[in-house]
């Protein structure tokens, strides 16, 4: 008998891509194998992302989309997994009989035995759930990860999971419970291991993965420092921070793993009203907001920056939104993700929503056409310099071109003689808003 099929669809954050390649090694550490199409495969899992209403509706529709192949054969084990499984629950059931698994998101660990035992035919398994938020879900041991073979550039890592934040709008302390941070000892291990086989950059991950604290009190800060000194390690980033956490000795430690340390930090702001960042619950104000870019820059002045915005949210008037814009332009970000609210089950925000979609749409058509100026200025200040380029692959949009990311996260493409994961100097010859175009500047 052949070797039993798995397919995986991902949704979502980094961590649901990289708890994807968790998924898939722990069913493979089990004789599973990867099945390159849904219909191809003996078990399907949708690894599902439920931040806004959009995000979780997708999965249903898609339940919906396979279930004529669940009818043709009924064997086939269908799971939901990721946040949509954790908030909902065996509710999932009610929605789709036809799902026979729904697996949490600290439930990795369960999924093959939950997996074996649908596939074994035990009435007792059908619709089986597992949402237990466990603790040591982040022990996941990293050599059972299954990264693309032959060491892939750029490598993911969890720190942390989970966040005690209560930000009014956000279902992730939900989905993801609360913090839990592994020893730092066996991320640097995982470190090495990613080096050893030919990872150039790390980037490490948490829902608010400032708030890393391992048992033994080392931060991410002395994380940075100690990784930054791992030899085949070129890069470093981090994702996702928490204007409130960002502290001074942070910011030291930043500036000490500079330049492996990549000069790009997303320090999420939501909104720039300060009355609005109340109603959020986001623990700082707009002037908390700003000075900690100053003080950022002061350390690390080559730093660029990265938001996330909300449009739309309760109250939000045209003045609050207005201060939004201005504080865009007083940041001047290299990158902004802009959403319009969605009310999420759960959260304190759930039963507010008085702002018109019509006018959320309009707002964030207005603040992306604002930002693009912004990004179109600010790309001027590449041409004619040398940026360093990790590069990712060929662009597919144009097979003739790599393409790969600058130290600051903006995409750069070029022509000439190279390869995936190698870091090149390219000096930018054309700036659009959202890449930049340039030539090897080898020897230069
Ligand atoms: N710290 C988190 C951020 C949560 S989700 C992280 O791991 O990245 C990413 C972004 O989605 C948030 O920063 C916020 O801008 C947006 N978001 C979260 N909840 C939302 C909601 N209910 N409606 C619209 N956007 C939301
Ligand atoms: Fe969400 Fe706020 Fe935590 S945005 S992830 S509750 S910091």
């Amino acid at each position: 008998m052949s070797a039993p099929r798995y397919f995986i669809e991902t949704w979502g954050c980094q961590m649901n891509v990289l708890d994807a390649d968790k998924m898939s090694g722990a069913l493979e550490r089990h004789g599973y194998v990867r099945a390159i199409r849904a219909d191809e495969a003996d078990v399907v899992l949708l690894n599902t992302c439920s931040i806004r209403e959009k995000a979780q509706e997708k999965v249903f529709s898609e339940l919906g989309r396979l279930r004529p192949l669940k009818v043709r054969k009924p064997e086939l084990v269908l799971g939901v997994c990721g946040c949509v499984a954790q908030q909902e629950g065996r509710a999932i059931f009610e929605r789709a009989p036809f799902v026979d698994l729904v697996v949490g998101t600290r439930a990795t660990g369960s999924l093959p035995i939950l997996v074996d035992r649908l596939r074994a035919g035990d009435e007792s398994a059908r619709h089986v759930a597992d949402t237990e938020l466990r603790d040591d879900s982040i022990e996941f041991p990293y050599e059972h990860i299954r990264r693309e073979p032959g060491g892939p550039t750029k490598a993911y890592v969890t720190i942390i999971e989970g966040c005690n934040h209560r930000c009014a709008f956000c279902i992730v302390p939900t989905t993801r419970g609360r913090e839990v941070c592994r020893d730092m000892n066996d991320v640097l291990a995982e470190v090495r291991a990613l080096a050893d086989r030919g990872t150039r950059e790390v980037e490490f991950l948490g829902q608010t993965v400032n708030a890393y604290r391992d048992p033994w009190g080392r931060t991410l800060g002395d994380l940075l420092v100690a990784s930054s000194r791992i030899d085949g390690i070129e890069r470093m980033r981090f994702t996702t921070s928490h204007p409130a956490q960002m502290t001074e000795r942070l910011m030291d430690a930043m500036a000490e793993a500079r330049p492996k340390l990549c000069a790009y930090l997303h320090l999420p702001v939501q909104s720039g009203s300060s009355r609005v960042l109340a109603a959020m619950r986001r623990g700082y104000d707009r002037d908390g907001y700003l000075a900690k870019i100053a003080r950022l820059r002061a350390r690390m002045p080559d730093l660029a920056f990265g938001t996330d915005v909300i449009v739309g949210y309760p109250s939000e008037t045209e003045s609050d939104f207005e201060q939004t814009l201005q504080l865009l332009e007083d940041v001047a970000f290299d990158t902004v993700y802009s959403f319009t609210y969605s009310p999420r089950p759960g959260t304190a925000a759930a039963a507010l929503d008085d702002i018109p979609s019509d006018t959320k749409f309009q707002r964030l058509a207005r603040l992306q056409a604002f930002q693009k100026g912004i990004q179109e200025r600010l790309g001027q200040r590449w041409l004619g310099r040398d940026v360093e380029v990790l590069v990712e692959g060929a662009n597919v949009r144009n097979r003739e071109e790599w393409t790969g990311r600058s130290g600051e996260a903006r995409v750069v493409n070029f022509r000439g003689p190279s390869a995936p994961g190698r870091l090149e100097k390219v000096r930018i010859v054309r700036a659009t808003a959202f890449s930049l175009r340039g030539e090897l500047a080898r020897g230069a």
